[in-house]
């Protein structure tokens, strides 16, 4: 199989884009931070099936992390990465470097107002605002006409869906499931951080996610029922659940009652990573 080619400037990554839309070609986009899963090569496999031309994005970006977080040891293996482009079919990796996506002077930020406010918003201040710019940044370089995320990251999933109808961009967002380990932990690049006894503990987020579903599917309605139970599956597992909440799937608002289609979100410390997961709690 031959290589993936690499695109790293974002001039010359939006003239190829040009040439293949001038083909009349659909341009499916995967924004990534690399050290790609299985969860991501679903995200191209979808991809790969709804366009002419896939496109994967690999770029660690620096203004979605916070000052104490993990930008500097943020797992990266772009020979490992570009090798599965290769096998899911990719027509292009975009890797940008940082200086040439932000510049000394560069001064915007996007910010989605109400979606991104609690949960990882309010542990992680400026994150989603770092989020939707480079976001958006890519969709205007790479000029895709779907792009592709996954449902683990949930509100980011929120954000960027509210930030596309806000922006009026052209393009059609598509969220996917989460992939799964075997006892149900979210496929995430930073379970690579997990020590071997740390990841046996991992798998008590979903588990009580579970618990919590279970439930709603015998009819509670109480968030205070249901977050009961998660907790009482996870607390013993997990050294420190950051938050759990039951919120609204479609605009993340927060519930007490279920009266309408609700998701459960966590975010928890298991030794010292910090894992995030979310279920939907109906269908
Ligand atoms: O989910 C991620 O990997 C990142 O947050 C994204 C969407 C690629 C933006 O940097």
């Amino acid at each position: 199989m031959s290589d993936v080619p690499v695109i790293a400037d974002p001039a010359a990554m939006s003239a190829w884009s040009e040439t293949a839309r001038a083909r009349g070609e659909r341009i499916a986009l995967v924004p990534t931070m690399g050290a790609l899963h299985a969860g991501h090569l679903s995200l191209l496999a979808e991809g790969r099936r709804r366009a002419q031309k896939l496109v994967l994005s690999i770029f660690v970006n620096p203004i979605q992390f916070g000052p104490n977080e993990d930008l500097a040891k943020y797992p990266r293996d772009l020979a490992g990465d570009l090798a599965q482009a290769v096998s899911v079919g990719c027509d292009l990796a975009f890797v940008p470097e940082a200086a040439s996506m932000y510049s000394p002077d560069f001064q915007t930020a996007i910010e989605v107002r109400e979606v991104s406010q609690g949960l990882c918003g309010a542990r992680r201040p400026g994150h989603f605002a770092g989020v939707a710019t480079v976001v958006c940044k890519l969709f205007n370089i790479v000029r895709p006409h779907v792009a592709f995320f996954g449902e683990k990251d949930f509100q980011q999933l929120a954000v960027i869906r509210r930030m596309v109808a806000d922006l009026n961009l052209p393009l059609e967002i598509v969220g996917l499931s989460t992939v799964r380990e075997p006892d149900g932990l979210a496929l995430s690049s930073r379970n690579a951080y997990l020590a071997a006894s740390d990841r046996k503990r991992a798998g008590a987020l979903y588990a009580g996610l579970s618990a919590a579903k279970a439930l709603r599917e015998k009819g509670e309605r109480r968030a205070s029922v249901l977050l009961n139970a998660a907790t009482a599956e996870m607390a013993s597992r997990v050294d420190r659940i950051d938050y759990l909440e039951v919120r609204a799937s479609e605009d993340l608002k927060p519930l007490a009652t279920i009266d309408r289609p609700a998701v459960m979100l966590v975010a928890a410390f298991v030794g010292g990573t910090r894992l995030i997961d979310n279920l939907r709690l109906d269908g």
